[in-house]
């Protein structure tokens, strides 16, 4: 499958769960509701007819709706990032001058361009906006980031991304709940919300009311749902795995990451697909697949139960 990688990063992008997704994703005639869109890669792969997009976070919002409305296209990204790229070469502090200069100006402004440039210029791919709602993300350091290959790169992810959004698609800024009410039978809800217990900023605040409230309206709701959450690390289980969602059918995939170059900084996450209808090819209620994203293990998926599941995560846990 060829992934769509959407222009904009963020620390939560579901890039390597969309085979995932699109492996448990029934056939469906409505619409593709997606109340937490973030960078949209889910979205720009699984490619709707028809779809509601919502985020809280405005500026992802105003991105996107630029480049369904042509504002933002392959010509005026290149002039942009071409004209900026030349700038960080020659500013001063080793290019941390224009950054900043970029960063005051769309913290004033909200220039979807500037967003752009500050989401490909930042530390690590990071998306963060302090308390009073500002870009919180240092400049990667590096005065040369724009090299001309880099924003070819950009360019052609603008180009296909505007290319799959169609002209019917909505995009609404507003919490989650109106999107899920909104929904009938026949719609797909994909809900990728901020993960309780982790990561949280300005327009990433995530309590567990907020996840009972989503739980309520999952339950009630008349359309088909998947929704993403984290199952576990090596260190502990999601609790609201047990709490909220135990009673719904609950596919696992578990990833490894880096968070620096040494082999002992290698860690594990297990993810989780939350749904509430029979996949075409997933498991059964109360059953776990078991993804090895081990390379020496590729096609290797057990199926396990989900107390055979836990047993093993709490022993790995426990070390
Ligand atoms: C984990 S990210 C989604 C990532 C996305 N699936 C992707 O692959 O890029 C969660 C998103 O939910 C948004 N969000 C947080 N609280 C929200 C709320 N109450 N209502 C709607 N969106 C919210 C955040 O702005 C963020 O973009």
């Amino acid at each position: 499958m060829k992934i769509i990688v959407p222009p904009i990063k963020s620390q939560g992008i579901k890039t390597k769960l969309v085979p995932a997704i699109a492996s448990i994703l029934p056939e469906y005639e409505g619409r593709w509701i997606e109340p937490f869109l973030g960078t949209g890669v889910v979205a720009f792969n699984v490619r709707p007819e028809n779809a509601v997009l919502n985020d809280i976070n405005p500026h992802i919002i105003r991105f996107y709706r630029a480049i369904q409305e042509g504002v933002i296209n392959k010509y005026t990204v290149r002039e942009y990032l071409e004209r900026a790229g030349a700038k960080l070469v020659s500013a001063g502090d080793n290019g941390y001058d224009y950054f900043r200069e970029v960063r005051d100006r769309f913290n004033e402004y909200h220039d979807p361009l500037d967003f752009l440039f500050l989401s490909r210029a930042g530390f690590n791919g990071m998306m963060r906006f302090n308390k009073k709602g500002q870009w919180n993300v240092p400049f990667c350091k590096k005065p040369g980031r724009f090299s001309k290959s880099y924003i070819t790169k950009i360019v052609n992810q603008v180009d296909a991304v505007s290319k799959v959004i169609k002209p019917q698609w909505i995009f609404t800024c507003s919490s989650f709940e109106a999107s899920i009410e909104a929904a009938g039978a026949g719609d797909i809800v994909y809900c990728d919300p901020p993960y309780f217990g982790r990561y949280t900023d300005y327009f990433n605040s995530w309590t567990e009311e907020d996840e009972t409230k989503l739980q309520q309206l999952l339950l009630t709701t008349k359309a088909r749902f998947i929704l993403s959450t984290w199952y576990g690390n090596s260190h502990r289980m999601n609790p609201m795995i047990d709490q909220v969602w135990k009673g719904f059918n609950i596919t696992t995939k578990e990833h490894f990451y880096h968070t620096g170059g040494k082999l002992e900084n290698r860690n594990s996450m297990i993810e989780a697909l939350v749904y509430n209808y029979d996949a075409p090819s997933g498991p059964k209620k109360t059953e776990v697949f078991a993804y090895k994203n081990d390379t020496s293990r590729k096609n290797d998926n057990e199926q396990l139960t989900i107390f055979e599941h836990l047993e093993n995560v709490t022993a790995a846990v426990r070390g």
